[in-house]
């Protein structure tokens, strides 16, 4: 394997490639999450390229830029031990040559941005579309795997590559839990032991409204107030409600019903988020 940090080196390697090329995009810290894509990845193609890259323009101002963990020596061994050929981990500095307000960037439309996570992250999005639209060019990937856990990064990288003709397969991953049900997640280093706990309601919210729903009659009200009662101890940024084909919320649940919530924790403010097909 082989680990590259610099964009002229990664195009040599790229181009000595036989056969084809599956890409995990990941900013690092590297997690059974990831490695449930990097598996599938390498299963489903004979050269997987990973990259780990902390992207600077994809966090708001007073976000955790500073503090994301950062550990390569780690993930490094994580990807070798999974057959992976590349890692790419570029220095902010390679990957954005010119200063980060006067770079061309991918800006997916407010019809998808201006909902859920986009909306509290305003350009949040416009930085994940464009680095991983340079990720798809600098790797010239037949596939990229992204996980459900993010559900409306998911659906916007793949509006994206329609939208734009981007000639590489989208593969979505499912959500990867701890034996609890907490959804793994590079912040849930931040969490302080009672907090742990207390995020754990999260996923139980989500887990009893789609056990409820299964049950019988149930309206989006009684779930939303169901769910805000478990996570009383969090700071609930949303518990939304969208059509898993369209993104567009929904008055009404039914069978394509994806349940999304965003919540911060108390004591470090760590902000988390799930999410749950209530049909499945
Ligand atoms: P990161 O948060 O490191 O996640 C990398 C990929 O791993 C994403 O596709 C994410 O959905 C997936 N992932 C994270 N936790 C998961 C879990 N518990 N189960 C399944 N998949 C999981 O998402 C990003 O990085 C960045 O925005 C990126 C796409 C790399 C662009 O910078």
């Amino acid at each position: 394997m082989k680990i590259i940090d610099n964009i002229k080196e990664l195009k040599e390697e790229i181009k000595k490639l036989q056969g084809s090329v599956g890409l995990v995009p990941t900013m690092g810290a590297l997690h059974n999450g990831h490695k449930s894509l990097i598996d599938k990845a390498v299963a489903e193609n004979d050269n997987v390229v990973v990259s780990i890259f902390v992207n600077p323009i994809q966090f708001c101002a007073g976000e955790d830029l500073d503090k994301y963990p950062r550990q390569l020596q780690k993930d490094a061994e994580l990807c070798e031990n999974s057959g992976v050929k590349i890692v790419f981990a570029p220095k902010v500095s390679e990957m954005y040559q010119e200063d980060k307000n006067n770079l061309t960037l991918i800006c997916p439309p407010y019809s998808v941005v201006d909902k859920l996570c986009g909306k509290s992250r305003a350009g949040h999005f416009d930085g994940v579309c464009s680095v991983v639209a340079k990720l798809f060019n600098l790797t010239k990937a037949n596939r990229a795997y992204f996980g459900q856990k993010d559900a409306q990064q998911l659906f916007i990288i793949q509006k994206m590559v329609r939208d734009l003709d981007f000639d590489i397969e989208i593969v979505p991953c499912p959500i990867v839990r701890e034996k609890d049900n907490l959804a793994l997640s590079s912040r849930n280093k931040y969490l302080s032991e009672n907090e742990r706990k207390i995020a754990l309601n999260i996923s139980k919210s989500l887990f009893e409204a789609k056990r409820l729903y299964k049950e019988g009659a149930l309206t989006k009200r009684a779930i939303i107030d169901n769910s805000l009662k478990l996570m009383s101890d969090l700071d609930v940024e949303y518990i939304e409600f969208v059509d898993k084909n369209t993104f567009v919320e929904q008055d009404e649940i039914n069978n394509n019903t994806l349940v999304l919530i965003a919540a911060k924790t108390p004591e470090t403010n760590t902000r988390l988020i799930d999410n749950i097909l209530l049909w499945e």
